[in-house]
């Protein structure tokens, strides 16, 4: 449980990905920032080769490389471009996900599939308005209407909100009932009637990834657009983002990682005092706080998407306590991730002085996409919260 090391195809995943967006990405990355600018056209390469789908198992469209390949392919990601890192979490991670735990086969079929083929880009709707932190306290309803269910409200935050063909959406059902039993999920089309796209929110960072006000007014989805049982929807919003808080984690660990590197290359080329400031201990006191945060958190990450793919794919046969591990590991793994990542930006940038300051400068961006990741896929403040209750509730080992 605790030993865990990558397979031959890991690696080659690793190294022709790092490749590609070597090739492909890095040089497109800074024009993406600047113009805050979706990218399409690379989205769509990305699709063409798999790496939209390379978690979902090949008999549904994807490259069924695991939990371990999909972090792998995040963590490259996020040493490049934390718009595209986060554009493929809210499509791969929130957006199919629950399709393949909760789907029926004929929903896997007709949205899981293309989306795994990169055909059709997904977004997942949970917070609102008034219903952040506090997701079970939506306010969007979705009332029966003979074999239809009619929903209204507003979604806030949607990524990929502006491109999406398909949304994941999670409206109350019946008030009465609560978080459990009283929220669905439901999936809704692009092309549905009264699906309306709100403003697009002008970000400090991830730029280039879409992030939507969404209004749904009256808009008619079919009761077999329903994902997972009426009134589960809350528990499919909570196990897809215990899941996705493993990947937002790896896109962490590979700026950590870049931000190491980027810190070196400034340290050695930069002579102050007659010498490599690479050789004054102020500056490799630093990088050796980096590496401590960004080494531990590679093995925690790696552990836990190991242990989260061995229990597969169907949660109602999820032991108790396997669930609850999940849960609390993924809510510490989430919050050691960001803030490292948060840390080692923050700190490559002062390596780097006045140049890191400076628009056009790598770290200046890093430093920028960095820190929505304390914030989205629940605030640290909430993953500190999960973690308490849980400590209180079960014990520490
Ligand atoms: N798995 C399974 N069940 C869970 C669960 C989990 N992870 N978390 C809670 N539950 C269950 C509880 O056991 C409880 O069930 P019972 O009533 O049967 O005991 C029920 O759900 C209600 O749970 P709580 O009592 O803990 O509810 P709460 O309201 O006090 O707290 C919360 C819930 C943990 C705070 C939750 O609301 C939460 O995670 N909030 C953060 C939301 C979030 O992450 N939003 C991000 C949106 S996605 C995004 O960022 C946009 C994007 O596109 C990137």
């Amino acid at each position: 449980m605790i030993d865990f090391s990558f397979t031959d195809e890991q690696t080659l995943l690793r190294q022709n990905t790092r490749d590609f967006l070597e090739r492909e990405l890095r040089p497109i990355s800074a024009e993406i920032d600047r113009d805050a600018k979706f990218p399409a056209e690379f989205i769509r390469k990305m699709g063409e080769m798999g790496y939209m789908g390379v978690p979902i198992p090949e008999e549904y469209g994807g490259a069924g490389l695991g939990k371990v390949g999909y972090c792998i392919l995040l963590e490259e990601l996020g040493r490049v471009d934390a718009s595209v890192s986060t554009i493929l979490g809210a499509h791969c991670s929130l957006g199919s996900t629950p399709l393949l735990y909760f789907g029926t086969e004929e929903q896997k079929m007709r949205y899981l599939v293309p989306a795994a083929k990169g055909k059709a880009l997904h977004s997942f709707n949970l917070s609102e308005p008034g219903a952040g932190s506090d997701a079970a306290s939506l306010q969007t309803t979705a009332v029966r209407d003979g074999n239809d269910y009619i929903i209204n409200g507003t979604k806030l935050w949607a990524t990929n909100g502006k491109e999406a063909d398909v949304y994941l959406v999670f409206a109350a059902t019946d008030r009465s009932l609560g978080a459990f039993g009283g929220i669905t999920a439901f999936i809704v089309e692009r092309k549905f009637d009264g699906l309306k796209l709100g403003t697009e929110e002008e970000k400090m960072g991830i730029r280039g990834s879409s992030t939507m006000q969404l209004f749904y007014d009256n808009v008619r989805v079919p009761r077999e657009n329903v994902l997972g049982e009426v009134g589960k929807g809350f528990l499919i919003a909570m196990t897809t983002l215990d899941v996705g808080r493993i990947s937002l984690a790896a896109g962490s660990l590979g700026a950590s990682s870049r931000a190491i590197e980027l810190a070196v290359e400034h340290a050695k080329r930069r002579v102050q005092f007659g010498k490599p400031i690479a050789e004054q201990q102020a500056i490799q006191f630093k990088l050796a706080d980096m590496g401590i945060r960004t080494r531990m958190l590679k093995f925690f990450l790696y552990n836990v998407a190991t242990r989260a793919e061995k229990m597969g794919t169907n949660p109602a046969g999820w032991s108790k306590a396997d669930r609850e591990e999940l849960t609390r590991d993924a809510a510490i793994l989430k919050t050691f991730a960001s803030e490292s990542a948060s840390f080692c930006v923050d700190e490559s940038l002062q390596i780097h002085g006045g140049t890191g300051f400076i628009k056009s400068s790598e770290i200046e961006r890093m430093y920028r996409d960095a820190r929505i990741s304390e914030i989205y896929e629940g605030t640290n403040e909430i993953q500190r919260m999960v973690i308490g209750r849980d400590i209180v509730k079960r014990g520490w080992e």
